[in-house]
């Protein structure tokens, strides 16, 4: 069988380590879908995969990328045919079963949508689990009835890439975006994503120290966790809601029953990893939609499979800004 390049993770006493490899195509996994891997992107569950941390692969040696967006080579029966432009987000694909950090991926068909006509390939990666989460995100506060005009919307960890895409795609609706981040050197970029203002992590960190603040935000996309959250969670304002998707700053979650049965907060749970076919549709077509694609490019950066093992430290560290995407050919 033909071969291809990939970045394989290999476990020894030492730890994890990465190298980019060539590999003979009857090592991928079973599946019924052979996709030619045109790009892939980096999140910040790739970080920790490539570093070995948070017990998320099983087997070694692996291949990481959870996202991937390819042609397919061979259908295998199933409902996509060779020459179709697919996608792949989450399902565990690069954790548990070989990703898109790889020229060649066999995948099951139920994971696969085909790719939305309107964004590129690179665009379709520049988005990834990252901007898909985001969108989810967005959807959901839409879902609690929070609308453009009902005051402030927060993004945590806005320098990041669910945070940079939530930013623009609420701006672009409309709605009056805050970037909470760590990064004030970033504040240019957030108001040119359409943020109206920044504030800073110990301010949101500041919130929690008592159960309720003054209102002050109608919804909140919150990919931090830890202290910011329990923050944010008091400065709700009256059947406010709170999107959560990450824990970038902690898993961990100290806070009151006060601003759930005093204020009505709604704290929502984001998970875009197993999300159903028919919310997959919704969530890519809203992107295609709503996601300001001039922002999107302007805060994407583009970088080889090699350079994209160096970039697992900081994207971990949270230095990485906005989307990288890995063009996995060059
Ligand atoms: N639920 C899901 O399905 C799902 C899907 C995708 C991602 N996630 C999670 O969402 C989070 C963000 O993912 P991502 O890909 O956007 O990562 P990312 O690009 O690394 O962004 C994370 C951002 O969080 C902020 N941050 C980092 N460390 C922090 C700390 N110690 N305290 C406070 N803020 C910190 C930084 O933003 P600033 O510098 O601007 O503060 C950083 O840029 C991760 O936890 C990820 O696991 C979950």
């Amino acid at each position: 069988m033909a071969d291809f390049q990939a970045i394989l993770l290999e476990k020894s006493d030492a730890g994890v380590s990465a190298a980019v490899t060539t590999l003979d195509q009857d090592r991928l996994p079973a599946g019924d879908v052979l996709v030619r891997v045109l790009y892939s992107t980096l999140n910040y569950k790739d970080g920790l995969v490539l570093k070995g941390q948070g017990g998320l692969v099983r087997n070694y040696p692996h291949v990481p990328g959870i996202d991937l967006v390819g042609i397919v080579e061979d259908g295998g029966g199933s409902a996509f045919a060779k020459g179709d432009r697919v996608v792949c987000t989450g399902f565990r694909v690069g954790e548990v079963w070989w990703g898109g950090y790889a020229t060649m991926a066999r995948l099951k068909s139920a994971w696969l949508v085909k790719a939305p006509e309107a964004l590129s390939d690179i665009q379709t990666m520049a988005i990834g689990t990252a901007g898909f989460t985001a969108m989810q995100c967005v959807l959901a506060l839409e879902a609690h009835g929070i609308k453009p005009g009902d005051g402030e919307v927060l993004v945590t960890g806005a320098g990041g890439g669910v945070g940079s895409v939530a930013v623009a795609v609420l701006a672009k609706l409309g709605y009056d975006v805050t970037a909470g981040s760590g990064r004030a050197a970033l504040e240019g970029y957030f108001k040119d994503l359409g943020a109206q203002r920044l504030i800073g992590r110990e301010e949101l960190t500041e919130l929690g120290k008592r159960p309720l603040q003054s209102e002050r935000f109608a919804g909140a996309i919150d990919t931090v966790g830890g202290d910011i959250l329990s923050g944010l969670l008091t400065a709700m304002k009256y059947r406010g809601a709170v999107a959560a998707c990450g824990l970038a700053g902690g898993a961990g979650l100290k806070t009151t029953v006060i601003p759930f049965i005093i204020r009505g907060v709604t704290l929502a749970g984001i998970d875009s990893v197993m999300a159903p076919q028919s919310e997959r549709q919704t969530v890519w077509s809203r992107l295609a939609s709503d996601l300001p694609l001039a922002k999107l490019d302007a805060a994407t950066s583009i970088v080889g499979l090699e350079a994209a093992i160096g970039l697992a430290d900081a994207i971990l560290a949270g230095s990485v800004r906005g989307r990288t995407v890995i063009d996995v050919n060059a």
